[in-house]
């Protein structure tokens, strides 16, 4: 196996690329899935095979392109599956029609080698989002097949530069490819798929000069099967402004590190510091070490800024969550290794947790494992509803409702960050609030993707 910092160790020479720079894809497009290789490692590897998104022949410096977009506007994008597998694109945070959500099996058929589907949704919001697929989900994310998704506000904040920092984990062999353990039973009873390297923008060490007193808005999108990444700025000061793609009523300073969770995204402002020459950017700490996730260069003297950035616009908001009519619903997190499985349902009847992880499933969430054909709640548009995750496992849960975002609820009762995602540490318990606005059927499940392969998955029915 090959590890970041034996690589690092190791001196070789390591690939510079510029950022990929956004461009606008408003018209139909064609987002053809396909199989391609890449540099990922360094020179003397070879390139590792992955299969990725390319949008009207363009594509990211990795994996997917960004697709960009104004708020407002409408998406209309054929998928043109190129593989040999079947496949589906999920528009993930993206305040959806149910249809073109992207599950297989919930909202459509996936879509099989060489054949098409049409993708044609609205943009209510503005804000970092990405898009995956949800076909089987921890082989295709982990070989590639995501992408960032942003949609542009109508004016855009003042910054010098709007930079798009997909960081991910790679799990790779000695040869520098895609280990194809995909059902690994550790990984699936344990943590998840976790990579060995460890990149931004498919780069290993993303680099970028800047003028001295820029200021950035950083899209930071976790496209990672299973990691949490404990990140903090080094010789910047910063603010978050948007979680998972919505504003904060005031941005909000950085002042330690901050955890970014499988599908999470963290909209930032920093302003650089320092003296020409030195390098400075987002750090991951691991073990007590920092290791550099993004490095800006600073070149040439230039003035800062001195007020603080403003808030980002709001999106719009479907009516008001209030707590005291809201329909309650608990959702506990149950199994993976050091606890087991109890009984719980699955298939439509009562198995015991030893034989169901026999065959690979080792999560359950209140008592069913694996996605029901019942919904978890039947919920009338309009109502509040009040979920509460509580994790009695081992392991943290990025656990995420499609097509709504919910406000974390603080202890005194507060509304907090509105996310589409919320990270559910052991022993902890998540209070969420929101008003189910959008009618369908939504996939809630944990986006370390083999814990949903493995069990952790339900649905809500909003009507
Ligand atoms: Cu980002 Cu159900 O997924
Ligand atoms: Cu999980």
């Amino acid at each position: 196996m090959i590890t970041r910092r034996g690589v690092l160790a190791g001196g070789a020479a390591l690939t510079v690329l510029g950022a990929p720079r956004p461009s606008l894809a408003t018209t139909p497009g064609r987002l053809i899935t396909q199989e391609a290789s890449r540099q990922i490692v360094p020179t003397d590897y070879p390139e590792t095979r992955l299969w990725r998104y390319a949008l009207d022949g363009r594509t990211g410096p990795a994996t997917g392109p960004t697709i960009r977009a104004r708020q407002g506007d409408t998406l209309s994008l054929r998928l043109e599956n190129g593989l040999a597998r079947p496949t589906t694109v999920h528009w993930h945070g993206i305040r959806i029609d149910n249809a073109m959500d992207g599950v297989p099996g919930v909202t459509q058929s996936p879509v099989g080698p060489s054949e098409t589907f049409d993708y044609v949704f609205d943009l209510p919001d503005a804000g970092t989002y990405w898009y995956h697929s949800h076909v089987d989900s921890v082989e295709q994310v982990a070989r590639g097949l995501h992408g960032p998704l942003i949609v542009d506000e109508a004016e855009a904040p003042d910054v010098d530069d709007d930079l798009v920092l997909v960081l991910d984990d790679w799990r790779l062999d000695a040869g520098a490819q895609i280990t194809d353990d995909f059902e690994n039973r550790h990984d699936r009873s344990h943590a998840g798929r976790l990579g060995n390297v460890v990149t931004t923008n498919g780069d290993m060490d993303w680099r970028q000069s800047v003028t001295a007193g820029a200021r950035l808005r950083l899209r930071l999108i976790n496209v990672a099967n299973a990691r949490v990444f404990d990140l903090a700025l080094a010789g910047v000061t910063g603010w978050i402004v948007a979680t998972d793609g919505m504003p904060l009523a005031a941005p909000r300073v950085i002042e330690g590190p901050f955890a970014l969770g499988p599908a999470q995204r963290l909209d930032l402002i920093v302003d650089i510091a320092g003296e020409v020459g030195d390098e400075v950017g987002l750090v991951e700490l691991i073990r007590g070490e920092a290791y550099s996730q993004a490095t800006f260069v600073v070149e040439n003297g230039g003035s800062a800024r001195t007020a603080a950035p403003l808030p980002l616009p709001p999106n719009p908001t479907y009516g008001v969550a209030d707590a005291t009519n809201a329909r309650k619903i608990e959702i506990v997190m149950q199994g993976g290794a050091m606890r087991g499985l109890p009984e719980v349902m699955s298939g439509g009847v009562i198995r015991d947790g030893r034989s169901l992880m026999m065959e690979g499933l080792f999560w359950a969430l209140s008592g069913q494992a694996g996605r029901p054909d019942t919904p978890l709640a039947e919920i009338a548009q309009g109502e509040t509803v009040a979920i509460d995750f509580v994790n009695e496992t081992a392991f943290p849960h990025a656990m995420h409702l499609h097509g709504h975002h919910f406000h974390e609820v603080a202890p005194d009762g507060s509304l907090g960050d509105f996310r589409d995602t919320t990270l559910v540490q052991p022993g902890q318990r998540v209070s969420t609030l929101f008003v189910a606005h959008n009618p369908g059927d939504w996939l809630l499940h944990c986006h370390m993707l083999a814990h949903h392969a493995a069990g952790m998955g339900t649905w809500i029915r909003v009507a």
